[in-house]
């Protein structure tokens, strides 16, 4: 091939920006003479904790455009994002748009890319949670039925696919009316292989929360359906006050910022001052990456209702309890490594009771070979031959 191909890559949530950390660094390793890629930062995520801490720790390079959309209602969000997505692409010319996984900055590339018919690339296609009252349903469902290239990192999201009629037999060129789908393992543990190591030399969240002979269970909660609603808040948060009751274990819970702008207005008084006040509970502003590995490789469990987590839970062979109603990532739960407990305190006790008596010892690789954002970035020329 004598030309480079053009790929323009949409960041905006915290968990896009590490994704994409992986696609950067096979490109700068592997294909730079054969890619070029312009990164596009929605500005969904803004906070210096939740977006630039990652560029610097991840050798992510720096956005070549910034939206600055910020926060708003979805629809305010994602319009602002479509306008600012579709100049650009008119402006670039790119060859394809890299989308990852479902948020509103995908739902915008995805919208913007196919009315002018710039093919798109979906990372982290073909998962469902079969719940279209997550917003973060509707836009993967509409992101993988406009893409071009669809790659699944299980075979599960693969399987939900084909019953969507996708048709893995479809041969290159592939575009939005032939469409070539992929299982090719997920680009978040080619990142946990890779940043493992660094995270044990160079993370020093474990001496700074003083927890270095600790025994502790690591949270996240960020979910709208558990922030936004008091019960569920309130269900959850008792349940956590209740294994630092029962235990002698540490709970640190690295807060994403709409939690944190609840806890007070959504919690009793009663838990929330209990909360603020136990000396084995660590509520701290979201961490860096290296820092949340650190964290997921040293505790005992991981409770949470963020996707990332519960797959890093799995990378780091630590059981997980998923505080949702349902999980996109079922395999580990059907492997027995995480317990779904939704927002109900007796579940989460229960699960957490199960996991310290019987702890999971079986972790089979199912997330690929470490080798994913190779494999797109080698589809994604095949298909430009
Ligand atoms: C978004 C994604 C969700 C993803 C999560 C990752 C959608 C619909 N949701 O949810 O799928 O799991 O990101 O973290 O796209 N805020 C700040 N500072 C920031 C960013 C947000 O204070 O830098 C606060 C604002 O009050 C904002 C709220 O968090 O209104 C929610 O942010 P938003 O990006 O709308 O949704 P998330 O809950 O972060
Ligand atoms: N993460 C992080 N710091 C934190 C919390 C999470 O670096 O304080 C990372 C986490 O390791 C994972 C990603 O952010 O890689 C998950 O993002 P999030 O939970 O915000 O979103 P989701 O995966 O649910 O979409």
């Amino acid at each position: 091939m004598s030309e480079k191909i053009k790929i323009v890559t949409i960041i905006g949530a915290r968990p896009q920006i590490i994704k994409a950390a992986a696609l950067s660094r096979a490109i700068k390793n592997n294909f730079s003479d054969q890619i070029q890629e312009i990164i596009v930062h929605t500005g969904q995520h803004y906070d210096e904790n939740m977006s630039a801490v990652f560029f610097k720790e991840l050798g992510i390079p720096q956005p070549d455009y910034n939206l600055h959309v910020g926060s708003a209602s979805h629809g305010v969000q994602t319009a602002r994002m479509i306008e600012g997505v579709e100049k650009i692409l008119l402006d670039e010319k790119p060859d394809y748009l890299v989308l990852y996984g479902d948020t509103n900055s995908t739902l915008a590339g995805a919208v913007a890319a196919s009315k002018i018919l710039v093919p798109i690339v979906h990372i982290e296609a073909g998962l469902r949670s079969y719940n279209k009252s997550m917003p973060e349903e509707i836009n993967r469902i509409l992101c993988d039925h406009s893409a071009a290239l669809l790659f699944s990192p299980t075979e599960t999201g693969f399987n939900n696919l084909v019953k969507e009629g996708f048709d893995p037999d479809r041969r290159a060129p592939f575009s939005a009316d032939n469409p070539g789908i992929y299982h090719c393992g997920d680009v978040m543990f080619d990142n946990s292989l890779h940043f493992a190591d660094l995270a044990k030399i160079n993370s020093l969240v474990l001496k700074d929360l003083n927890i270095e002979n600790e025994r502790f269970v690591l949270c996240t909660i960020h979910r709208n359906n558990n922030t936004d609603e008091p019960t569920r808040l309130q269900q959850i948060f008792e349940a956590l006050l209740e294994i630092v009751k029962r235990s002698d274990h540490y709970l640190v819970l690295p807060l994403h910022p709409r939690t944190a702008k609840l806890l007070m207005t959504n919690l009793t008084e009663a838990v929330y001052q209990q909360l603020m006040h136990h000396e084995r509970i660590k509520l701290i502003p979201p961490v860096s990456f290296l820092d949340m590995i650190a964290l997921e490789m040293h505790a005992t469990l991981i409770i949470t209702d963020s996707g990332g987590v519960q797959k890093e839970a799995y990378f780091f062979q630590k059981p997980c309890i998923i505080m949702r109603p349902e999980t996109e990532w079922k395999e580990i739960v059907e492997l027995g490594a995480a317990a779904i407990a939704d927002a109900s305190k007796e579940r989460i006790l229960q699960a957490w009771e199960n996991f310290l008596a019987n702890p999971p010892i079986d972790y089979p690789q199912i997330f690929g070979d470490g080798h994913a954002a190779s494999f797109i970035c080698e589809e994604m020329l095949k298909n430009k031959m």
